[in-house]
């Protein structure tokens, strides 16, 4: 099996149980700016899991690209990526436990053929916030788990969501594989899913939410929420047990063993690192990210870094991550066939990744001459010197006890240690105050900001002509950010011109009706649709306006206001660019 065969028959299963099979949202959050990136196939799905209708229904499934960059500094193990694939399924208010327990059976013994005694299965163990969950366990006996691998968990272990502080979450059951059958029967034992038992999805009973007070208030629906991580599932079904063995990752590999001219088997962790960072940076790259100071960017900035200088382990002395990326997007079945962004932004990808590369280069030579200096003047490199060149220059501490170590000198490591120890704390609470609140805030705000995008689009393209295409939009609960290809500023009359058209729209109290269609029909009649991106066969087209004169018509899946005139007052903030031949919006309603 390949992974293209395994995302098949994920997919296919869930459709064949009337599930729609909805594209990858794309890996950076539409409409929460308090998330850098979409973590788990449920997150582009938040408004709809608290109650908003689904264009598409009630039941869905898909693959999401996915970063989590909490493990980034695991990486390098057999098993953590920062980039991966989930396969998902959701009932929006739909099925619940006893059609998605024996779904879920069934396709792991029918269609992925593991032995039902190879399955054990984690249950909630209930606290004060939620009972223990009974029926889950019976549900999975019923269908043929023995009881002995049933296991009640409490709820760091068994317990899902929300993404961000609040939100949409709940008790799940996840599902381990005993990855040696063939030895004396094992128990699970809590935590401990990278041995020999490891977790290969998770159903979540989304029934509660989480509120800003730490309270759990049930939902008005219950929803079900799965998850599969691609990589890992492709892994254990073929028996490996390191991830990188399967032909996601060879290719990859290969061409690291071929630059390097060195063996996998003898670098395993530098060439995990580099594979699994080039392929993440590939994908935020082709969502629009460059790399920069902060929030996105940085993470790719860093990604890109932590790579090169991995490759300086393995003496890779000249631009190398772009060849590497090369290895990323030849992968047609998984990849370059599958999500468009990424043969429509192969130049820039390439181009992005040479560039900065060739600044960390420079960057980490004019570290070595400080090392240089400093072990000529003062005959040593203290710890707390070490860290401050580790930190500005990215210089990998191994290089600076290299150099000391030419020179007959060596590093205080504790110290380095500590300094840096300090370091991660600080930003782990950073970045734990960027995921506060988040998720659920899809307020009414959200939803008219959502609107006001669409006039502002349509508005763009009357003043400025139909060259205006969207590039990316981004709502927080203050402010829309709307990106668009334009070549050049807009001018201060184009833009009062732009925003008297869009409070005209406001003012004139339009409706907002949504219309299911084939996208071949969506584009027929003059949708506008993200240029690239992939639609399903059947989408949903916004239009604002009566059908026979419209102002609007888009291809979206909302959520939308139903009329305009709630709105406000339209006003745009700032104007400014957005890279080259792209232009961004920033406007207010009052
Ligand atoms: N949202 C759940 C997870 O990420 C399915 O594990």
């Amino acid at each position: 099996m390949n992974a293209r065969q395994l995302k098949d028959i994920f997919v296919n299963f869930f459709v064949s149980k009337g599930h729609v099979e909805i594209p990858s949202a794309s890996l950076i959050p539409e409409n929460d700016s308090t998330t850098l990136f979409i973590s788990a196939g449920m997150h582009p799905l938040v408004p709809y899991l608290l109650g908003q209708p689904h264009a598409l229904g009630k039941r869905l499934t898909n693959i999401q690209k996915c970063v989590r960059t909490g493990d980034i500094d695991v990486v390098g193990d057999n098993c953590h990526h920062t980039f991966f694939e989930m396969l998902g399924n959701w009932s929006l208010g739909d099925y619940f436990k006893k059609e998605m327990i024996p779904w879920s059976y069934e396709l792991l013994t029918k269609h992925l053929h593991y032995d039902p005694k190879q399955i054990h299965i984690t249950c909630f163990a209930g606290d004060d916030d939620a009972p223990k969950d009974e029926e889950s366990a019976e549900l999975w006996k019923s269908v043929g788990i023995s009881e002995d691998r049933i296991y009640f968990l409490p709820k760091k272990d068994n317990w899902w969501g929300p993404a961000g502080n609040t939100g949409p979450c709940g008790p799940d059951s996840e599902m381990f594989i005993d990855t040696h059958p063939e030895l004396e029967p094992i128990k699970l034992t809590s935590g401990d899913n990278h041995g020999r038992i490891v977790e290969i999805g998770n159903d979540v009973f989304m029934q509660y939410n989480k509120t800003i007070d730490g309270k759990y208030e049930l939902l008005s629906q219950k929803n079900v929420d799965t998850g599969y991580g691609v990589e890992r599932n492709l892994a254990i079904y073929l028996g490996y047990d390191d991830d990188y063995l399967t032909e996601i990752w060879q290719p990859i590999i290969n061409k690291i063993e071929e630059i390097s001219e060195k063996k996998y088997s003898e670098n395993l962790v530098p060439m995990r690192i580099i594979a699994d960072h080039i392929r993440a940076a590939v994908f935020i790259i082709a969502d629009g990210v460059e790399p920069s100071n902060k929030e996105a960017g940085y993470v790719l900035h860093r990604l890109i870094r932590r790579a090169i200088r991995q490759g300086k382990i393995l003496g890779l002395e000249n631009n190398f991550t772009s060849i590497i990326a090369k290895a990323v997007l030849d992968n047609q079945n998984n990849y370059a066939g599958v999500y468009p962004e990424l043969n429509l932004n192969k130049n820039k990808i390439i181009e992005t990744l040479d560039a900065e590369e060739t600044k960390f280069r420079r960057t980490l030579n004019k570290g070595l001459n400080e090392i240089i200096k400093l072990i000529d003047s003062q005959k040593s490199v203290s710890g707390k010197q070490a860290f401050d060149l580790y930190q500005s220059f990215g210089f990998p501490v191994e290089m600076i006890e290299e150099e000391l170590k030419k020179n007959g000198l060596s590093l205080d490591l504790a110290e380095f240690n500590r300094l840096k120890g300090e370091h991660q704390k600080q930003s782990q609470t950073l970045s734990a105050g960027k995921f506060k609140s988040g998720l659920a805030d899809q307020s009414e705000i959200i939803t008219k900001y959502h609107t006001a995008t669409h006039l502002l689009h349509a508005a763009l393209r009357k003043v400025l002509g139909n060259h205006v295409k969207q590039s990316g939009s981004n709502i927080t609960s203050e402010r829309l950010r709307f990106d668009f290809t334009h070549p050049e500023k807009v001018t201060d009359t184009q833009l009062i011109e732009v925003a008297t058209i869009v409070n005209k729209q406001i003012t004139a109290s339009l409706p907002v009706t949504v219309e299911s269609m084939k996208f071949i029909e969506a584009q027929k009649i003059g949708a506008l649709a993200f240029f690239g991106a992939k639609y399903p066969e059947i989408v949903t087209v916004y239009t604002i306006g009566t059908s026979g004169r419209y102002f609007s018509k888009e291809v979206c899946t909302g959520p939308h206001v139903e009329n305009t005139g709630i709105l406000g007052k339209f006003e745009i903030i700032k104007e400014e660019s957005a890279g080259s031949g792209k232009r961004r919006i920033y406007a207010i309603l009052k």
